[in-house]
């Protein structure tokens, strides 16, 4: 090989081996330098509920470890689909994120018109908390026990309002399965989130709601609402209440759990990054506190990985693919 040639295979090799480096550091310089601006963690409800309160406990703990600013914006509507359909077209850098939950699922099978693929669209980041609702009235509404609730229900019908956050939102399913296992039909009135919907709980304006209890438990506490009966099958240690299961409305269950989500796209290291700020804020012992005495149970360092929450979120909209036809509900 002549001195040219030597000289001309050397400065290929070296193109390329600065090549390779150059993608290196572009790949780690997406999370080298992640955050580069405000995270912004959409909420897809109303201010003051369940959601919310979750996604801002979390987000002042994750910007604490990744070194910025983590703030929430409310983008309710549509039983929470149009702020999940924002997050699935923002653009995949990190800095805008999703909560999340069974209104992810269910919605799959609620609406026909969706503007993204519920799982094709996100990049799991892990889950945050699990819980449970609790069927909640209005101070003064004349039932006491669980059974005379079951019974004013079934008489009153109509006549009887009940909140929800929107079609395929956790309440609205919770009080979907609590009629149709009645046989009954109240009178539904949407709201943006169950912030607003406990609001009217307490002024009287609406009868029933289920909320989440994270966000419910202050106001049951207070004795401005009124707690029946909680759905999951097991009691809540803070709440001396019945099951509905155990109610009369034999293997009712509908327990909800939040994920934190990326859009597609979104650089694997930066995924890691945020991961990485989900688990520690999972082990943060103000949040732990926090979530205990909402009776929210946080997630396992197993359910905060993105695999678990891709393989719950597949799941769960199967399971209630099936529940939703099985009940006749029709999407919108
Ligand atoms: C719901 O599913 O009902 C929502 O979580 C309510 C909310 O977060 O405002």
């Amino acid at each position: 090989m002549s001195g040219v040639e030597i000289f001309r295979h050397i400065r290929r090799r070296a193109a390329l081996a600065l090549g390779a480096a150059a993608l290196v550091l572009a790949g780690t310089g997406a999370a080298g330098a992640f955050p580069t601006k405000p995270v912004t963690i959409i909420v897809p409800f109303a201010a003051g509920g369940p959601s919310d309160t979750i996604a801002r406990l979390f987000a002042a703990s994750m910007g604490q470890t990744l070194g910025g600013q983590v703030i929430v914006e409310n983008v309710a509507g549509a039983g929470s689909t149009i702020g999940i359909g924002r997050v699935a077209k923002a653009a995949p850098d990190g800095h805008t994120l999703l909560v999340s939950h069974i209104s992810h699922a269910t919605t799959a099978s609620l609406y026909k018109t969706l503007t993204y693929d519920p799982v094709g669209d996100f990049a799991p980041v892990g889950m945050m908390t699990d819980g449970a609702f609790v069927l909640v009235s209005r101070k003064d509404f004349p039932a006491g026990s669980v059974a005379e609730l079951f019974q004013k229900i079934k008489a009153g019908g109509e006549k009887i309002s009940y909140a929800h956050a929107g079609v395929g939102s956790g309440s609205h399913l919770c009080g979907l399965m609590i009629q149709n296992a009645l046989g009954a039909r109240m009178n539904e009135i949407p709201y943006r989130g169950t912030g607003p919907a406990l609001s009217d709980i307490v002024s009287g304006k609406v009868d029933l709601l289920c909320d989440q209890i994270t966000s419910a438990l202050p106001q049951i506490q207070g004795g401005s609402v009124k707690a029946h009966a909680v759905t999951s099958k097991a009691p809540v240690a803070a709440l001396k209440l019945p099951t509905v299961a155990e109610s009369g409305i034999k293997d009712f269950e509908i327990t909800i759990w939040h994920g934190l989500y990326a859009p597609k796209g979104t650089p694997a290291d930066v995924i890691a990054k945020l991961n990485g700020a989900l688990k520690a804020a999972l082990k943060d012992p103000t949040i732990l506190k926090r979530l205990d005495t909402l009776s929210t149970i946080a997630a396992t360092e197993k359910q905060a990985n993105p695999d678990f929450l891709r393989q719950r979120l597949v799941a769960e909209i199967a399971n209630w693919k099936g529940i939703i036809e099985k009940a006749g509900i029709k999407a919108e």
